[in-house]
């Protein structure tokens, strides 16, 4: 406490030195190119092919080193599958449980069935509360989750968001705002959210404030290929037609240190990361300067986790204690008005011809990941032109009245990708049968018999050694309660110790590479698969 009441001082008297690092920056414009914007429908850019050939190398030993200690039957396995972990929203429970998820499988942190899979990842997709913990992991270059445990959340999550409350750092934060509008940006309820979230999930005591996504594309672990790619989703908004929140349909927004854009029909385009915030018209830059510092990393999973628009007024973000404490930064910058409720971003698909839902609007309104009713963020994964095989989904969802998953976020992602004709989904059944089936409550691997679609490993929340169905409104974890959600996680992610799970996920992870399959695969798959 007294270190916490130590550094917002600091924050007060070093405030005028590092106010600025926020705001968006005149950069010259990449010299290369007439256009910064390319459709979807060219597939990866060149830059993400490239770098996931050089990582799916670097996983497939890791892999290989895995799977033979599963079963020496898989000592010559040749064809490797490419594999994902998708972390779901669910505020500080997502993020602690999806935490022990990645620790229960590194190989640097855990000592279990599944430890050296997170080595085996390709891809790491995360929203809400998800995308803290991408964020927390890549933002800080990859340490393990026990090291961010003892060297960051420990202390940060047991002061909470309202550490602010004395408004030490909140005299920053609105510093941070005043130099972003200054510099000729709006500010919303995102950008305070995203600053004050930062404190906690990224390291330093200016709460990360010069870190931007794309910069993580020159973090040490990112060059070397050394660790999974991060993504965060979003969905979009359109404001412009009177609406307060998206519907299933609702354009999805998905970000890396790469790109910001989406693959779905009406937007189908992507631009670079580093470059939002550029005006763009039809792609090219408007003027002879383009804009860096746009993307900045609290910003971002703020975006991926506002929720604001839920109000649907200004004055209705009240009615939570957060909400007011938000707004009293905001209104020292800027009166209240409709946009606060979004993540804001100049829109780079301004006039560009394939985004036909977008390309009359100059701003695009983005808001949490899972308000299209897909709590877990497969969508990026289950892209055609990424070629993943196998997806752990960890499902951290309050479904339920008592905060536990019911399956009803990975239907929805199976009835939209159905609707939208993307048929790399393999089928998922209704929720009634997870619940009388207790799918909800233990891994079941889904797509296991069908060549054409991915396999899903499904980890759902459920409560091995901890009660983990926190509340995704506690902001607040004293440090034992951190390290037992991040312990019930390890648990989430090797099933409890079962003895049969870790040669039994090895079936499920090989069976989609089309290798021949040693005998012991047949029960396995029988009591692992759903279909
Ligand atoms: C991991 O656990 C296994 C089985 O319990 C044990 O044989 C092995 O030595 C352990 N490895 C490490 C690095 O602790
Ligand atoms: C951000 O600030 C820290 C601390 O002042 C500094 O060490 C780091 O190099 C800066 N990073 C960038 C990308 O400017
Ligand atoms: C509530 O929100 C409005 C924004 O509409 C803000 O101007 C006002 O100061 C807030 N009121 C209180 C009591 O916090
Ligand atoms: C499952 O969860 C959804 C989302 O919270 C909820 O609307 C629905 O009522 C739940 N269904 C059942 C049968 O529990
Ligand atoms: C957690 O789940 C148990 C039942 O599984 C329930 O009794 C309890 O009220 C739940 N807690 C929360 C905070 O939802
Ligand atoms: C998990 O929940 C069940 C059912 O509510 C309860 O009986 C059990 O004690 C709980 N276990 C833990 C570790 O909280
Ligand atoms: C963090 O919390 C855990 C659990 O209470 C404890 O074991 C560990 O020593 C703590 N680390 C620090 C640096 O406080």
């Amino acid at each position: 406490m007294a270190l916490l009441k130590l550094c917002s001082l600091s924050f007060l008297l070093s405030s005028a030195v590092f106010a600025a690092d926020y705001a968006p920056v005149s950069s010259s414009c990449p010299s290369s190119s007439t256009t910064l914007v390319r459709e979807a429908s060219s597939g990866l850019s060149t830059e993400e092919s490239t770098w996931a050939e050089a990582r799916k190398a670097i996983a497939d030993e890791a892999l290989a080193t895995w799977l033979a200690k599963q079963n020496s039957a898989w000592a010559e396995a040749t064809t490797l599958p490419k594999l994902a972990l998708s972390s779901s929203g669910g505020g500080y429970r997502a993020m602690l449980g999806g935490a022990g998820v990645i620790k229960g499988f590194d190989s640097r942190d855990s000592n279990v069935s599944t430890s050296g899979l997170w080595q085996a990842l390709t891809y790491h997709a995360g929203l809400s509360g998800g995308a803290w913990l991408v964020a927390s992991v890549a933002g800080n270059n990859w340490p393990t989750v026990s090291s961010l445990v003892t060297g960051l959340w420990n202390d940060t999550l047991d002061e909470t968001l309202l550490l602010a409350e004395g408004l030490d750092g909140a005299i920053d934060i609105v510093a941070n705002l005043k130099a972003k509008e200054k510099a000729g940006f709006d500010t919303t309820l995102t950008d305070s959210w995203g600053r004050l979230l930062s404190y906690q999930i990224l390291y330093g005591d200016d709460g990360g404030v010069n870190k931007t996504l794309s910069g993580i594309a020159e973090f040490t672990e990112y060059t070397s290929h050394n660790a999974p790619f991060p993504i965060m989703t979003s969905t979009g908004v359109e404001v412009w037609d009177g609406q307060c929140s998206p519907d299933a349909l609702g354009t999805q927004y998905e970000f890396s240190p790469l790109e910001f854009g989406s693959w779905d029909s009406g937007v189908a385009a992507f631009v670079p990361t580093e470059y939002l915030g550029s005006s763009l018209s039809n792609g090219a830059p408007s003027g002879s300067d383009c804009v860096t510092g746009y993307d900045q990393l609290g910003y971002m999973f703020g975006t991926s986790s506002s929720l604001f628009n839920l109000a649907c007024i200004p004055a209705d973000v009240n009615a939570t204690e957060i909400g007011t404490l938000l707004y009293e930064i905001l209104i020292k910058v800027h009166e209240a008005a409709t946009k606060d409720l979004f993540g804001v971003f100049p829109n780079p698909f301004y006039e560009y011809t394939t985004s036909s839902d977008v390309s009359a609007q100059d701003t695009l309104y983005l808001v949490d990941g899972a308000e299209s009713g897909q709590n877990i963020p497969l969508w990026p994964l289950i892209q055609p032109a990424r070629g993943i095989d196998v997806i752990f989904a960890n499902d951290l969802s309050a479904d339920t009245d008592y905060n536990w998953p019911n399956g009803t976020e990975i239907l929805q992602t199976y009835t939209t990708a159905t609707a939208e004709g993307l048929t790399t989904m393999p089928q998922i059944p209704s929720v009634d049968t997870f619940l009388s089936e207790g799918l909800n409550t233990r891994p079941v691997f889904f797509g296991c018999n069908d060549a054409d679609v991915i396999t899903i490993i499904y980890l759902p929340n459920y409560n091995y050694s901890y009660a983990s169905n926190v509340s995704t409104l506690q902001l607040e974890y004293e440090a034992t309660e951190t390290a037992a959600l991040v312990a019930n996680g390890v648990e989430i992610a090797s099933y409890g110790g079962k003895a049969d799970f870790g040669p039994c996920l090895a079936c499920g992870i090989m069976q989609k590479s089309g290798a021949t399959l040693p005998s012991e695969c047949t029960d396995c798959l029988a009591s692992y698969c759903y279909n």
